[in-house]
């Protein structure tokens, strides 16, 4: 008879030995399910950070969909103040795009060390005009000289059309009564410091921080302070860039010219602008990561911007993650026809089922020294924990494009909530601007013929941070069962096993009258 350890290793097999096994069957996620080990791991102390590039960290693995009814500014900045990473869809006017991504990467800062300044000789008019322009919703601003010596602070009550006529230094606060500090004074913490200067000082919504020569440093403002102090005490910790900013990520489309050629200047200008923006990473989403167009779209990224993450996808096989790291992406989207409103696999019968594209791309990405994304799939948080076994984090659309924080607005039909959401191989979002996407030209995305994906609806859900804690509540619980503090440490002690179909049966509340669902 086996001792214990060879029984269970007959069973449970480690990811090599199980997918070569089962080569010649497509595996998904509830195809499988993972055998427990001894355990010393308290779930709520997993960790769950997840490096997908040297510059983009996450706190939890969890990135949502360059969708246009999932991710723009709300949604992003939702998602990175849990940990995660948003990227915002492309199916919108490049300028839209930018100020969304501007959204994202001021919305809570330390110290905005290089805010919007007025100029004293300017109107109110003026500046009211400018704002409009920006889309800024703020409205007080430092004044100061040409060269940066501070002259006072407009109040954000003044910034209004009854004012227009009006010269900022008529009605700015002078010098004098502007609160302010010396950078020196800031010490090691300077939000800390921040919030000290707030209590002291009742009342006061701003603070500028200037230099010996009183030269404007930067500014913090109340509102900020009280957020990041408060994220000390929460379970959800944000993802931020270097400079204290949450991260955001965007989707590029690959405009062509008349010739049928990309659009190079067009591509490279904006990409410009959305690193000038502060844009942590870029995606290239397409239906068919392993082509021509999208290797090229790839290689001019990469060629013009050397640091910045490239996201690129999808494929599902070993020489597609081969193909894009070779073209310079960093991050491989792994997924074609999994997602909750795909059709790829019903209208051109391709695509793998998820675990095994992931195990064949994990494969070849680590050879690479790429990362990869599961994308697609992925309807409870069981699933991630599989997907995370192999893949360094998950791309979610329909389990998000329920939120509040979503696009797009509520309705109600017999008395329920929902939410629009769409595949952007659907002929509504092609016709808005994801035809190029599965490979077609825009003028005829609205007579195009097979179209890849469906419009649905989902139920109103929780607003993201709800659905956050309840995913990454089961994320840890499935590392508590694996022994496995962090996602590492998930991927080595990871043994699966084929479940039967009356063991997915079984693995789902069964053979109940259901009073409460468990989410
Ligand atoms: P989930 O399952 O999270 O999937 O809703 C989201 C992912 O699905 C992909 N996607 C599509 N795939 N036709 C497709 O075949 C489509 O119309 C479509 N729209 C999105 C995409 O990878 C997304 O992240």
């Amino acid at each position: 008879m086996a001792d214990s350890k060879s029984l269970d290793s007959l069973f449970y097999k480690p990811a090599d030995s199980f997918f070569t096994d089962h080569a010649l069957t497509a595996l998904t996620y509830d195809d499988i399910t993972l055998s427990t080990l001894y355990s010393e791991v308290i779930p709520r102390e997993a960790q769950l950070d997840t490096r997908l590039a040297d510059q983009l960290h996450l706190r939890i693995p969890v990135v949502s969909a360059d969708m246009d009814t999932v991710t723009e500014a709300e949604m992003a900045i939702a998602l990175a103040r849990c940990g995660g990473l948003g990227l915002i869809h492309c199916n919108m006017p490049e300028r839209t795009q930018l100020s969304e991504v501007s959204r994202v990467k001021n919305n809570v800062h330390g110290l905005i060390s290089d805010p919007i300044k007025a100029a004293p000789d300017q109107s109110i008019g003026e500046l009211l005009v400018y704002l409009e322009e920006k889309e800024f919703t703020f409205r007080t601003f430092p004044v100061v000289d040409s060269s940066g010596r501070l002259l006072g602070l407009l109040p954000g009550q003044v910034v209004r059309q009854r004012h227009a006529a009006k010269k900022v230094h008529e009605v700015m606060t002078p010098r004098s009564l502007a609160p302010s500090i010396c950078d020196t004074e800031l010490g090691s913490d300077p939000i800390e410091s921040a919030d000290r200067f707030f209590t002291e000082h009742v009342g006061t919504h701003k603070l500028l921080v200037v230099d010996k020569e009183d030269r404007l440093r930067g500014l913090f403002t109340l509102s900020d302070v009280e957020r990041i102090r408060q994220e000390h005490n929460s379970q959800m910790k944000p993802a931020r860039d270097s400079n204290f900013r949450l991260l955001c990520g965007a989707s590029l489309s690959s405009p062509r010219r008349a010739n049928g050629e990309l659009d190079s200047e067009r591509i490279l200008s904006h990409v410009a602008g959305l690193v000038e923006r502060g844009v942590d990473t870029v995606a290239i989403s397409t239906a068919h990561g392993h082509s021509k167009g999208v290797g090229d779209m790839v290689r001019l990224v990469r060629g013009a911007f050397k640091d910045l993450p490239i996201i690129a996808g999808n494929v599902t096989s070993a020489a597609g993650v081969d193909y894009l790291a070779d073209c310079g992406a960093t991050v491989v989207k792994v997924g074609q026809g999994p997602g909750s409103i795909c059709t790829t696999r019903i209208v051109a019968g391709v695509g793998i089922p998820q675990l095994t594209a992931l195990y064949v791309a994990s494969r070849a990405a680590a050879k690479k020294g790429v990362t990869i994304l599961a994308d697609g799939g992925i309807t409870k948080s069981g699933d991630v924990v599989k997907a995370l076994t192999l893949a360094d984090a998950v791309v979610c659309g329909g389990l998000l494009a329920g939120c509040p924080e979503a696009p797009g607005s509520v309705m109600e039909i017999n008395g329920k909530l929902y939410k629009q959401y769409r595949g952007m191989g659907s002929l509504a979002a092609m016709s808005a601007g994801s035809a190029a996407r599965y490979g077609h030209a825009a003028k005829d995305a609205a007579r195009k013929v097979a179209a890849e994906g469906i419009e649905a609806l989902k139920e109103l859900s929780p607003k993201l941070d709800q659905v956050m804690v309840q995913m990454t509540g089961g994320i840890q619980s499935g590392m508590g069962y694996l022994g496995a503090k962090n996602l590492q440490e998930l991927k080595n002690n990871a043994r699966f096993i084929q479940v039967s179909q009356a063991g997915q049966r079984e693995s789902a509340p069964h053979d109940v009258i259901e009073v409460k669902t468990g989410s």
